[in-house]
This record gives C-alpha cells, structure tokens and sequence, in this order.
C-alpha cells in the first residue's frame, strides 16, 4: 500500500532482527533491508562492483560488507568504503509506522 506521500509498506519490523538482513519486493524493486544499531535501512540488492546481489553481506555498525569480493558499504548513504568497489550503491528512505518499516522508492 502507497501512502500519499510515496512511502509503501516494506515488512514487519520484527522481521528484521538487530544486525541482520531481509530480501523484500518493493514495487517490484528488490530491496535488502538492513537493522543494525537499532536503524533501519533499505538499499538496493545489488553491488557497484560487479553487480552481485547483496544479500548474505554481514553486517556490522551501519555497514555491510559483499559477501562476493568484500566491499563494503555505509548503509546510511551508500557509500563505497573501500576496494574493490567505487561507486555508491543505491539507498531509499525509511520509516517505521507502528511495527511496519515502509520504504520510499
Ligand atoms: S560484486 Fe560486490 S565486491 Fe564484487
């Protein structure tokens, strides 16, 4: 569901334990929502590297790492935060509305 302002219902937030991961469909976009240090984040499943999914990265401090060459990443904006990997991987927004993390596309 949409809300009005763009933000669709991703997954229970209890779906989602503390330093881990989950693989959802979001209007048709693979989206990897992250928690860890009690924030969520939702990036899209995909490496700037070479464009392996990235679900199974382990996840440590608001980063996750590639489980295929091992880039890591800063969930809060993306960022590459080193080799092999340059570019920035793709984040959206998040919310929490009451125990639904919701995501804006
Ligand atoms: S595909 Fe992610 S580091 Fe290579």
């Amino acid at each position: 569901m949409t809300d009005l302002d763009g933000f669709i219902a991703a997954a229970p937030l209890a779906d989602v334990p503390d330093e881990g991961q989950r693989l959802v469909s979001v209007g048709g976009r693979a989206v990897l929502l992250c928690r860890s240090e009690n924030q969520v984040f939702a990036i899209e499943n995909r490496c700037s590297h070479d464009f392996e999914p990235l679900q199974g990265g382990r996840i440590r401090k608001c980063t996750i790492v590639c489980p295929h060459h091992g880039a890591r990443f800063n969930l809060k904006n993306g960022s590459a935060m080193g080799p092999p990997a340059f570019a920035a991987i793709r984040t959206f927004p998040t919310r929490i509305a009451g125990d639904t993390i919701e995501v804006k596309l």
